[in-house]
């Protein structure tokens, strides 16, 4: 796993020479938001776990440090994770560590499911949105957990003596991810049987669920709105592999499109990237399958305005939509983006026009007049998916990008510049200072930018 960042009075730039066509293949890492949830869903398990394709990356090595922090074991070997939590040390999940993790309040499910407590800190909002927790909070009530909100910190118990979670019927007033995950988790190991209704569709949660089910937990219904989970006393051992990173996937795709560059990725789980690859089509991008988990991309001069509105699974996914954006900047004809998900996801807007993109925000709306050219500048990374947006926008551009706040990239892409250079592309990471020495560069106060 990489190892934390630490607070750097010279942090890394990444310059981007655009204009270079690119050419071959790309290995797909496994799922960010599958290893996540998985790894944390190994509390659940008094025995011996392994997950296999583990992507290294810094939110991994977050999530891994919260487990170990409660006393799990841990042993990485490559992309494999020896995960043993027969022994769970504490219940209380320390705030450094959550603060800078969303993910980490997962482990609120596990915790109260497997020892009847858990304390766990608010995790906070995030540069792309508010991102209550009150879904999660009332499906655990729901469930037979006393919770109490003091002081940022979450308490939860399970009331009356007996200490395990009772099932019940939960509707979820929006199909959260988080909140249809954490409850699926708490509801592996509570007495009786749990209804998830309008519940999360995607992927991840379905990917949770076969994880769950090879440790002998009983969940039926993922993939679709009603999950129902029939409680076990406890889970076993397993050796199971992540899906591949669907958004990850969807990045060279667009990375393709936008360079006018045919390129190969695999594997792929190809369904997963159904409504990406309709997107691409509508813009006159041809994506082609290649047995069962290869996908080419066949490039078009062509690149016409399409009009995208972010919805949950199957709907076209927000951790997409600045990537995409990136495309119809340079798409002929006005474009419309709604980002419906989150309140605050269109951060990059601003960046992209400061290369040249003609883009208005109106509330959720972004209004793309598609432009011929854009041309290399300094830029900041606002987000792990803007930072995305801004490699490729630098890959398509004329000149230099150089791209500030990479800690957001390195949150959740596996050595992409790696992977961009084995394509052809040319990008490099350097030291800020170097890339002021060089070319005058001046970087652009980020002192407000805060991780997601
Ligand atoms: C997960 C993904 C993230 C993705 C998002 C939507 C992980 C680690 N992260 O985030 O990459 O962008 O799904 O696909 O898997 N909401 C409420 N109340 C709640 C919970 C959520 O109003 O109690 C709202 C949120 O503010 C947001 C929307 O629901 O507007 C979607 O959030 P959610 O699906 O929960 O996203 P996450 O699980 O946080």
């Amino acid at each position: 796993m990489p190892t934390l960042p630490s607070p750097d009075a010279d942090p890394a730039v990444l310059q981007v020479w655009g204009g270079s066509s690119l050419q071959g293949h790309v290995k797909i890492s496994g799922a960010k938001n599958s290893a996540l949830v998985l790894i944390t869903a190994a509390l659940l398990c008094s025995e011996d776990c392994r997950l296999r394709n583990v992507p290294s990356l810094v939110d991994v090595t977050r999530i891994g440090q919260i487990l170990v922090s409660l006393g799990v074991k841990l042993k990485q070997q490559d992309d494999i994770l020896n995960i043993n939590a027969s022994t769970i040390s504490k219940s209380k999940a320390p705030y450094e560590l959550v603060s800078q993790l969303r993910a980490s309040f997962f482990a609120i499910g596990p915790l109260l499911a497997r020892l009847g407590s858990a304390c766990v800190p608010l995790p906070g909002g995030c540069t792309i949105g508010a991102r209550p927790v009150a879904l999660h909070v009332r499906g655990l009530q729901l469930m037979g957990a006393d919770v109490q909100i003091e002081h940022g910190m979450v308490n939860a118990h399970v009331r009356g003596n007996r200490g395990r979670l009772q099932g019940a019927k939960i509707y979820l007033d929006y199909p959260s991810v988080g909140a249809t995950e954490t409850l699926m988790m708490a509801a592996t190991l509570a007495q009786g049987e749990t209804i998830i209704e309008n519940a999360a569709q995607e992927p991840e949660v379905v990917d949770l669920a076969n994880f769950c089910n090879s440790m002998g937990a009983k969940i039926r219904g993922a993939g679709t709105n009603t999950i129902v989970i029939s409680g076990v006393s406890r889970l076993h051992s397993t050796d199971y592999s992540i899906i591949p990173d669907r958004v990850e996937a969807a990045t060279f795709l667009v990375a393709g499109a936008i360079t006018y560059s045919e390129i190969s990725m695999s594997p792929v789980v190809p369904e997963h990237l159904t409504a990406a690859i309709a997107k691409l089509q509508d813009i006159g991008v041809q994506v082609v399958t290649e047995g069962s988990d290869c996908l080419r991309v066949i490039p078009s001069h062509n690149l016409v305005a399409t009009d995208i509105e972010t919805l949950p699974y199957p709907g076209f996914p927000t951790d997409m939509q600045a990537q995409f954006m990136a495309l119809l900047a340079l798409s002929e004809g006005n474009s419309l983006v709604s980002e419906t998900v989150f309140e605050n996801r269109l951060r990059h807007v601003p960046e992209l026009n400061r290369m040249g993109a003609d883009i208005r925000v109106k509330n959720n709306h972004a209004i793309i007049r598609g432009v011929p050219l854009l041309t290399g500048a300094p830029v900041v990374a606002t987000d792990l998916r803007a930072s995305a947006a801004l490699v490729l926008a630098g890959l398509a551009a004329q000149g230099k990008t150089t791209i500030q706040g990479l800690h957001h990239l390195d949150r959740g892409y596996e050595n992409l510049e790696a992977k961009f250079l084995g394509l052809g592309a040319k990008l490099e990471r350097v030291p800020q200072s170097v890339a002021i020495a060089n070319d005058a560069f001046s970087p652009i106060n980020s002192d407000a930018l805060i991780s997601s």
